[in-house]
């Protein structure tokens, strides 16, 4: 019998316990809340009762529960304290003083302990013999703690972000950190406690606030990153409970989202942020004269202001007083650090699996002994290098050595030259300590400047990697890699940074960093050689300055591109002259991205020697930097010329800014001993010293204007002249049903806590029997396959079959749209990927090893085509050709204005965009099970279960009634999972129909991004003319688009693109062609917008091409060009409810463009290197898929006895929140809450022969649908309705009641777009009109967006400071759902035309091989992060529009707004624009190909620098920066 005492759980609060048996109690969250314990009942070790009542149950340690435990309190009558300070991180129980520090120890003698000790969520847990390559990711996921999702498994994307807490020795407090769990060693947690997203909150037992404020302010779309995401910010908040916003928006660099634009994640978090971190005496939500409250009161605007609903962020500071006022986080209800983690030592580990040994010694000499014996053996801290390596290729590691238990490895410490850095010692910690000064140099005066080159290591590492990075990976890691990108080791250089080496033959030796770097990933270190410390030496005078460097293609966790670190140590001498000179005693200047290794310029080092401190020295020393740093054109990597731009960018930059720090030491100088002075910066050159690195980055702000409930306005003649029944007026007086309410996402709260489960997670653990398939895929683009061997792959353990070609009972024969794809390559294949085979295995590991063991042997033929202009060369395209022909012939009317020299313009040009990966962060994943009569279950992510099931069915030779798909939810879609995943899911369920096991299959990210496709990059040829009124003449285009090896949906992608290239603006005469070039690579596919983004974003160049030949402002021309109400497009539909004039008008307004426009100017004047830019943008999207029979859907409804309703339709959930505004939809039919209405999933038994989610039209068919069967119900039971009171009549009484009536309660509701209102006859002859042809789209979703910009023009640099958007969405069903839409669509839209650039490998890019696609995974491939959202980011929702032809008067709001970032572009070329006029005096149009990349972006600054950057006899006015198009 145990007892407690004592009382409340929670900070600084005992609990005092007595049992008998050693093991710990688990408690789950709410038990923590501070309550006092009143009894447990430890003998069945199962209750807790507080004074609260709640009883708690307590399993027995060691024991599994899925998702809710998370602390252990009490246990073995040890006193225990609660902390939640801490401070510092590094993995590992590093920092206790080592039981055992002896020199002269051998491995032999060392007690090696084999039993590992953690703690998950609060259970205690011992593993035995753990194998050393499994990962954390892997262990939590197979022990059912699913809510940690693998995303990239490269460290890339924080979906896998668990908390790691381990006790801190020296600070006598846990400290807890961030980690990936994917790149994690389990052998690494031992003596950790990892608590994952289950642990913090779960629905059951009470969510988190921060859970909650996530799920609330609609921070979880699809939700497959919000486990990670709240996992950082949850780490973030333990460790700083008063963190400001400002830290919190720095702080969130290791963490991706693909669906919400980050805004509202960051409004999430800032709810909860300490009152010191908003200010004091703020009001928390209350009445008052608060600054919270003035933040959002002062938007509110004129008219209507009653039913407008703002929601605004300042910083700091969430406000929508109605919703979300403040939240206090308790500290208390926090999981508490388990106590026997803080008495333990470090004891020797080793583990032992058949492919590695891990040991975890605890003394330096242990360590050295084994590096001695097992020479090949890797040191690994924190497997943040070593992991990738052993992923990605395979490389083997038998032997690894983590010396994060060596208390020598572990120093961090101040020495009279400077500080030494332990060879374990995490970034994060040497981070802390150069941040907070820990070594005290600042606070001497006369010392302070030694503290330089800490804080040029503190900036630095501000921009390397991420949090979760590093917080294990250590400095000697870096340096070991010797990657010649590493950002690190330039700093090391620069500051003549000293390692230690250590080997037990040879004791110590010291070499300087830079002399360490002997080759490409080579360096002066010994086999039986380990890092133990790295010295940093201070700056040995108050006139030594540093500045760290780097330049990426996005600022958080990217690697760089050129990265470098420059230091000068000055001397003042006096001269004849009265006020003597600055000379350059010393200089040392490391770069990376330069060279194969980290290198020094020493000929620009030794040319500055002795020199003077000038200007022109600068420009002198730029000439010798280049012969320092010379680059090839062909060097990997590619950028040869924007790379050879950055060192003397860098260097005139550090020239500026070291001035000016001279220049506050010299205007500080005494009187009496005067410096002399220094060189002069005008005014407008001092922002030089400026980027967006170092600056403090503005906290983000944001505002949603909407409308509020709507009830009952929405009209559309549905059924065809029936009028739209409303709701009855006493439910909507209650609120219920609400369509127009803002209401939570349906899965928020499942997906916030981890518990919404996701195709990857449906076998979880596993179930017995389960295969895993990998798949074997063509290294080659275009090859003949000469043989496939499989017997390597079927002799490794656990592999059950090769399947290929030969084993496909159907067809093989497969396609999206025409079979022209083969599911198992059988002559030839197509592209680097092409799937040739699948394994199955009894595990992961045992597929991927067998597949890779598959020996193909190929013969390549040629030629391979690797972009557009290569295949129009070779003439390769598919048989598809469309042309949309309006107005007068476009040939007369180009030459008629060609001829009209004084009366208009004529412009000839390109525009090419480039493709786009979905980045999805769920990968492609399938889980097939047979079943009896050839029946299978095939669960998939994908947005086409219909396909799915079809094309399964036709591969396995199986009637489609016997194949059921199923789709729970997915981890975001955006098009790539329309019909790519099809063809995926074929493999899974053809291996379960011929092993009749369960099979899954989850593609790795890497091979999902290079074989599933992208959106299609476009090349534009066109011709243009205006007149010189400013009008618009003609247009002729001709549009090719990179289709891939297959058509896939290639044309209507074309056709989508052609049905937009108008834009928003009347064209007199168009002509346009659209056609597709058939390449070797993956086939590319469905994208957000389809190609209308593509479409539009040509036009647009175009009209800033003709703007610009007019010398006209591009605002006004493109405002004077706008269709108006009721005229045709050039496909001939007629425009009604044209609202983009008034949008346009309203973000002018909103946005205060023309004041903003002068403030530019300013700005732009007073900023030589610095400019800003500002662009406005409108779109019309057209809504319809454009294949007539697609505009169809239904959905089954069924109303249960308790009143409650099933809904069950045609379309997937990806994050949209379709099945939210779905339940919204019958929830108002039937006048109930959104509460009781539930839709499981969705499966093609269900609702047969659905359309994929696409087009943006699934609230359109699918609530249609939904009200239709809706509709029929109430039909049925009106007449019952009547009898028992009418309107008054309760609910649950008139469904009981017809039942008993045997009334059917169950409907079928079914939707088609009339017959006149889609579809496009493109085949069609003799029509006078394109009209005749048919009106493609239902309606068209319209919309404007400004953005404001500022541009780096001496890095490339950009970041949007304010953007805003005003969207007509109709009447909006959920008007916090569109504007997640909105604000996601346009941060993607950015991404794609900035940050995200694919490149494959052909004649451009010839270090990479042809075919291959170098950009596949989070690494390489770089979608907006956090610290892209735009700084101000406003979204109004356009007021008053009616669109009878939609669901509740709604529109489609899926894809319109993600060309409207579009405007960011434009306003980056504005940005661009000012400074070749400005500062170079280069007037006129020049191409700016998408995406701006920062390469592109400095590039088009054509100054001096960039022309002593190109090759001889290229100039730089005419270089294009190269691209994969
Ligand atoms: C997502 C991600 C982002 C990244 N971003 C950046 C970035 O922005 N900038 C950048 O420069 N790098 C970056 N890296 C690379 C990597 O994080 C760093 O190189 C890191 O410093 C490696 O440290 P580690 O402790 O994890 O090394 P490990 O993987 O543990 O080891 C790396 C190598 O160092 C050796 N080693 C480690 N410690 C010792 C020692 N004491 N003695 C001898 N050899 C030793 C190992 O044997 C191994 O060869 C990134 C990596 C990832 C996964
Ligand atoms: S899965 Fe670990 S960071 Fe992406
Ligand atoms: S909600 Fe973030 S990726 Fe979908």
């Amino acid at each position: 019998m145990a007892r407690t005492s004592g009382s409340d759980i929670g900070v600084g609060l005992w609990i005092t316990a007595v049992t008998s048996n050693p093991d710990f109690l688990v408690i789950t969250p709410v038990t923590v809340r501070a309550c006092p314990v009143r009894s447990v009942a430890l003998t069945d070790r199962e209750r807790v009762v507080c004074k609260y009542g709640t009883i708690f149950t307590m399993p027995a340690a060691g024991s599994v529960m899925n998702g809710t435990p998370m602390v252990s309190a009490v246990g073995n009558g040890t006193h225990v304290q609660s902390s939640l300070e801490t401070n510092g991180s590094t993995l590992g129980p590093q920092g206790k003083k080592s039981p055992s520090t002896r020199s002269g120890e051998t491995v032999d003698n060392v007690a090696w302990k084999t039993d590992l000790l953690l703690y998950v969520n609060g259970l205690r847990t011992v593993l035995h013999q753990v194998a050393p390559e499994t990962t954390l990711l892997q262990y939590l996921r197979l022990r059912g703690l699913t809510g940690t999702k693998l995303g990239c498994g490269e460290g890339g994307c924080g979906a896998c972000t668990v908390m790691v807490s381990s006790w801190d020795t020296a600070l006598q407090r846990p400290r807890h950190v961030s980690v990936n769990a994917c790149l994690a060693p389990l052998a690494a947690m031992d003596h950790c406690a990892v608590t994952t997203v289950e642990g913090i909150g779960s629905i059951r037992a009470g969510v988190h606030p921060l859970q909650r404020r996530v799920a609330e302010l609609h921070g979880s779309q699809c939700g497959f990153c919000t486990p990670g995401i709240i996992m950082a910010m949850y780490t973030l908040f333990r460790n700083h409970p008063e963190a400001s916003a400002g830290f919190l928006e720095e702080n969130m660099d290791g963490n991706l989202c693909r669906c919400t634009g980050y805004r509202p994640l960051l409004d999430a978090a800032k709810t909860l942020l300490g009152p010191g971190a908003r200010g004091a005496g703020c009001c928390r939500g209350g009445k008052g004269s608060c600054p919270c409250q003035e933040a959002s009161d002062k938007p509110v605007p004129t008219e209507g202001a009653a039913d407008i609903h703002v929601h605004a962020t300042t910083e700091g500071r969430v406000k929508d007083l109605a919703r979300y006022p403040p939240l206090e986080r308790d500290p208390s209800t926090e999981p508490i650090f388990p106590p026997e983690l803080a008495l333990a030592h470090p004891q020797p580990l080793r583990f032992v699996s058949k492919h590695m040994t891990w040991y975890r010694p605890t003394t330096l000499a242990a360590l050295l002994s084994l590096k001695a014996a097992h020479p090949e053996a890797r040191v690994v801290a924190g497997n943040t290098e070593v992991g990738i390596e052993t992923k990605f290729k395979q490389v083997p590691v038998p032997v690894v050595l983590a010396p994060v238990a060596v208390p020598e490895l572990n120093v961090l410490r101040v020495t009279e030259a400077g500080v030494d850095v332990g060879g374990a010692v995490s970034l994060a910690r040497l981070e802390h300590f150069a941040g907070q000064d820990q070594a005290g140099l600042k606070q001497r005066e006369e010392e302070a400047f030694k503290a330089r080159g800490l804080e040029a290591v503190h900036a630095q590492l501000r921009w390397f990697a991420s949090n979760q990075i590093r917080n294990v990976a250590s400095l000697a890691g870096n340096l070991a890699t010797a990657s010649p990108i590493s950002d690190m080791n330039p700093v090391l250089v620069s500051l003549g940074a000293t390692v230690t080496l250590a080997s037990q033959a040879r004791g110590e030796r010291v070499v300087p960093v830079r002399s360490f770097f002997r080759g490409y990933r080579k360096v002066d270190m010994l086999e039986d050689e380990v890092i133990k410390t790295i010295t940093l030496p201070f700056p040995a005078s108050r006139f030594e300055f540093v500045g760290p460097y780097k330049q990426a293609r996005r600022r958080e966790d990217d690697i760089s591109i050129v990265t470098a670190c420059l230091r000068v140590r000055l001397v003042p001498v006096a001269s004849q002259s009265a006020e003597g000179r600055w000379v350059i005693e010393e200089a040392g200047f490391g770069f990376g991205g330069m060279a194969p290794t980290t290198v020094a310029a020493q000929k620009t080092e030794a040319f500055l020697r002795g020199k003077d401190w000038a200007v022109s020295t600068i420009r002198a020393a730029s000439q010798v930097l280049r012969e320092d740093l010379p680059l090839p054109a062909t060097v990997p990597g590619g950028q040869a010329e924007y790379r050879r731009t950055l060192p003397p960018s860098f260097l005139f930059k550090f020239f500026v800014k070291t001035t000016l720090e001279l220049e506050s030491l010299v205007a500080a100088a005494p009187l009496s001993s005067p410096l002399p002075p220094v060189p002069v910066i005008p005014a407008a050159e001092r922002s030089a010293a400026r980027s967006f690195l170092t600056e403090p980055k503005p906290a983000t702000r944001g505002e949603q204007r909407f409308t509020s409930v709507r009830v009952g306005e929405g009209l559309q003649d549905y059924p065809p002249g029936a009028p739209h029944t409303p709701a009855p007026a006493e439910e909507i007086a209650k609120g219920r049903g609400a369509v127009g309410k803002p209401v939570m996402h349906k899965s928020a709260l499942a997906q916030v806590t981890g518990e919404a489960k996701y195709t990857d997670d449906l076998p979880m653990p596993p179930p017995p029997g389960l295969l895993h398939g990998a798949l074997v895929m063509s290294t080659k683009a275009y090859a003949r396959l000469v043989s496939v061997d499989a017997t390597a792959a079927l002799a490794v353990e656990g592999v059950v079959r090769f399947i290929s070609y030969k084993d496909v009972p159907g067809g093989n024969k497969i396609g999206a749209v025409v079979k022209d794809e083969e599911c198992f390559a059988t002559q030839e294949v197509h592209h680097v990927g092409a799937v040739i085979g699948i394994v199955v295995a009894e595990t992961e590991a045992a597929a991927g090893e067998g597949a890779r063991a598959v020996k193909v042997e190929y013969e390549e033929l040629l030629p391979v085509i690797t972009n557009i202009e290569e295949g129009i060369r070779h003439n390769s395209f598919f048989a598809f050709d469309h042309t949309l022909e309006s107005g007068p012939n476009v040939e007369a009317m180009l030459a008629a204005a060609a001829g009209n020299k004084e009366g208009a313009v004529v412009v000839e040009g390109e525009m090419r965009v480039g493709g786009q990966e979905h980045f999805y962060l769920e990968t492609n994943a399938t889980y097939a099970i047979p079943g009896e009569d050839g029946a299978l279950e095939v669960w998939a992510s994908t947005q086409n279960p219909s396909k799915t099931q079809n094309f399964c069915a036709y591969v396995c030779g199986v009637p489609t009634n016997r194949v059921v798909c199923r789709m729970k939810r997915m981890g975001g879609g955006f098009g790539g999972k329309e019909t790519r995943s099809v063809f995926i899911s074929c493999t899974a369920a053809l291996a379960a129909h011929l092993t009749q096991r369960p099979v899954r299959i989850s593609l790795d990210r890497d091979v999902d991004m290079h074989i599933t496709g992208q959106r299609h990059a476009f090349l534009a040829r066109y011709k243009a003319a205006a007149g010189m009124d400013g009008k618009l003449l003609a247009l002729n285009v001709e549009l090719f688009n990179n289709g891939g090896f297959s058509l896939d949906l290639s044309g209507p992608v074309a056709d989508r693109a052609l049905f937009h290239v108008d834009n928003c603006y009347r064209w007199p005469s168009l002509r346009a062609r659209g056609r597709i070039v058939r390449t070797h690579q993956a086939s590319h596919t469905a994208f957000r917008g389809f190609g209308g983004p593509q479409g539009m974003v040509i036009t647009e160049a175009i009209m800033d091409h003709l703007a610009s030949a007019l010398g006209t402002d591009p605002q006004s021309f493109r405002e004077k060009n706008f269709y108006q109400e009721k005229e045709r497009t050039h496909f001939g539909q007629e425009l009604v409810r044209w609202h983009v004039p008034r949008a346009w008008e309203e973000a002018l307004r909103e946005g205060q463009v023309a004041a903003r426009r002068a403030e530019i100017e300013a700005f732009n004047a007073a900023h030589r290197y610095r400019k800003r830019g500002l662009c406005a943008i409108p779109t019309k999207f057209g809504i319809s898929f454009t294949a007539k029979f697609m505009n169809q859907g239904g959905a089954l409804v069924h109303v249960y006895q308790d009143g409650t309703v099933l809904v069950s339709h045609g379309g997937t959930e990806m994050g949209q929140g379709l099945h939210t505004k779905v339940c919204q939809i019958a929830a108002r039919a039937f006048g109930l809450e959104e509460e009781q209405v539930h839709i499981a999933e969705t499966a093609t038994d269900r609702v047969a022969n659905s359309q994929p989610t696409a087009a943006s039209m699934s609230t359109d068919l699918y609530g249609m649908a939904t009200l239709d069967a809706c509709q029929q119900i109430l039909r049925r039971l009106a007449p019952v309705r009547a009898r028992l009171g009418g309107e008054k009549a309760e609910w649950t009484a008139v469904v009981q009641a017809a039942y008993f009536e045997r009334i059917d309660l169950s409907a079928h509701g079914f939707y088609i777009v009339p017959d006149d209102m889609c579809g496009y006859d493109w085949e069609k002859k003799g029509v006078t009109h394109n009209s005749e042809r048919g009106q493609p789209f239902n309606y068209f979703t319209q919309g404007t967006a400004v953005s404001e910009v500022e541009v780096d023009c001496l890095t490339g640099d950009a970041r949007v400071l304010r953007a805003d958007v005003v969207m007509d969405v109709g009447a909006s069903i959920n008007p916090s759902i569109d504007v997640g839409q909105i604000e996601g669509a346009f941060v993607q839209g950015f991404g794609w035309l900035t940050t995200e650039e694919l490149i494959w490998g052909d004649a451009d890019h010839p270090w990479v091989k042809p075919g291959s696609l170098l950009t596949r995974g989070p690494g390489a491939y770089k979608i907006p992060a956090f610290n892209d959202v735009p700084i101000d980011f406003r979204v109004t929702l356009l007021k008053d529009t009616k669109n009878p032809v939609a669901v509740h008067s709604s529109k489609a709001i899926g894809e319109p707004p993600f060309f409207l970032a579009a405007s960011a572009f434009f306003a980056i070329k504005d940005a661009v624009s000012a400074y070749r006029t400005q500062e170079l005096g280069i007037d006129g149009f020049f191409p700016f190909y998408g995406p701006a990349s920062t390469e592109r972006i400095r590039m088009a600054c054509v100054d001096d620098l960039a022309a002593a950057s190109m090759e001889e006899g290229i100039e730089a006015a005419g270089f294009q920066a190269k691209g994969s198009w």
